[in-house]
């Protein structure tokens, strides 16, 4: 294994045990064992990485860039637990286990999709020692990223273009990502610099390159993946003839691009020097993942 995946899942297992004990302190109720379930189902934890690693850069305290972390695994559970629905993609497998309203029922899927959105909002406003302005500024971005002119809207995109007969253009799969996909990697890649109060524009404009390039592997997994290594259903894409970046570029072009794109991730980082080797690394591993 490489030093780059060991520190991937040095990084999970910390904002694991983190979540695990955050949970403990929810209670016992109802919701307790299908929300665990949702966001302590394994996953990449690569929103986490980014949140933990762009902090790094600018020396904000590990246990604040971990509480964010929290946070932003526990928005992106709720969307894949909602995006597994039957009235969304109707899938019954994620990260390698059923899908919650599988194991429960469609009703506590849904309500646990609910809770962990509440939940990332919850540690965002219970960051010790962040200054208020920051607080609102994340949970301000968060609830942009997350909402109608974000990821919701991507996902409304998203079967919108399913149903319609017209294939969608290059131009308006890229849109429908960017918010789909894009927009919470943007959160995660820019709360380091938000939490320190610093600039945050070329992490902007790194999280745009590589939440495209991640979406690009998305696509070229649903045909080449496999499912057993991925953790979810593949080929869905191709079966429902969806309009997707390979089906548009082709598969050897869609692979060019997404590598274009992350050169280009790696070289916006330059000025940040050996601090932002972890964000250059994750962006490599963004393309060359089988999961
Ligand atoms: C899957 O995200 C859903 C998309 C946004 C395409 P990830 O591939 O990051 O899923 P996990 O968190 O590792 O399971
Ligand atoms: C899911 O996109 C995106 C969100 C959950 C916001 P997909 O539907 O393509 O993701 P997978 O392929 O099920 O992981
Ligand atoms: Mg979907
Ligand atoms: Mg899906
Ligand atoms: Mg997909």
């Amino acid at each position: 294994m490489s030093n780059f995946q060991l520190s991937l899942i040095d990084t999970a297992n910390s904002v694991e045990i983190a979540l695990n004990e955050m949970l403990k302190k929810q209670g016992n109720g109802l919701m307790a064992a299908p929300v665990h379930h949702a966001v302590l189902n394994g996953g990449k934890r690569l929103r986490a990485f980014l949140t933990i690693h762009s902090s790094n850069i600018f020396g904000v305290h590990k246990e604040t860039a971990i509480q964010a972390a929290m946070a932003i695994e526990c928005q992106h559970a709720y969307s894949l637990v909602h995006d597994d629905l039957p009235c969304m993609d109707n899938d019954d497998l994620r990260r390698g286990k059923p899908t919650v309203h599988i194991k429960w029922d469609e009703a506590t899927a849904t309500l646990t999709g609910d809770a962990l959105q509440a939940l990332a909002f919850e540690l965002i406003a219970s960051l010790q020692n962040v200054d208020a302005y920051k607080i609102v500024e994340l949970s301000k971005r968060l609830a942009k990223a997350s909402g109608m002119q974000g990821m919701v809207l991507g996902q409304a995109q998203d079967i919108d273009a399913e149903t319609s007969t017209k294939i969608l253009s290059l131009e308006k799969i890229t849109a429908l990502q960017q918010n789909k996909t894009g927009a919470l990697i943007e959160w995660a890649s820019t709360s380091g610099a938000i939490l320190a109060g610093q600039d945050d524009k070329k992490l902007l404009n790194y999280a745009r390159l590589i939440g495209l390039a991640f979406q690009i592997q998305d696509d070229i997994l649903d045909i080449e993946g496999d499912s057993l290594i991925a953790g979810k259903r593949l080929h869905k894409d191709i079966n429902a003839g969806k309009a997707t970046f390979v089906s548009h570029l082709g598969m050897d072009n869609a692979k060019m691009r997404a590598k274009e794109l992350i050169d280009r991730a790696i070289d916006s980082l330059v000025s940040y020097g050996d601090k932002a080797e972890p964000m250059r690394q994750v962006a490599k591993f963004i393309i060359e993942r089988k999961m």
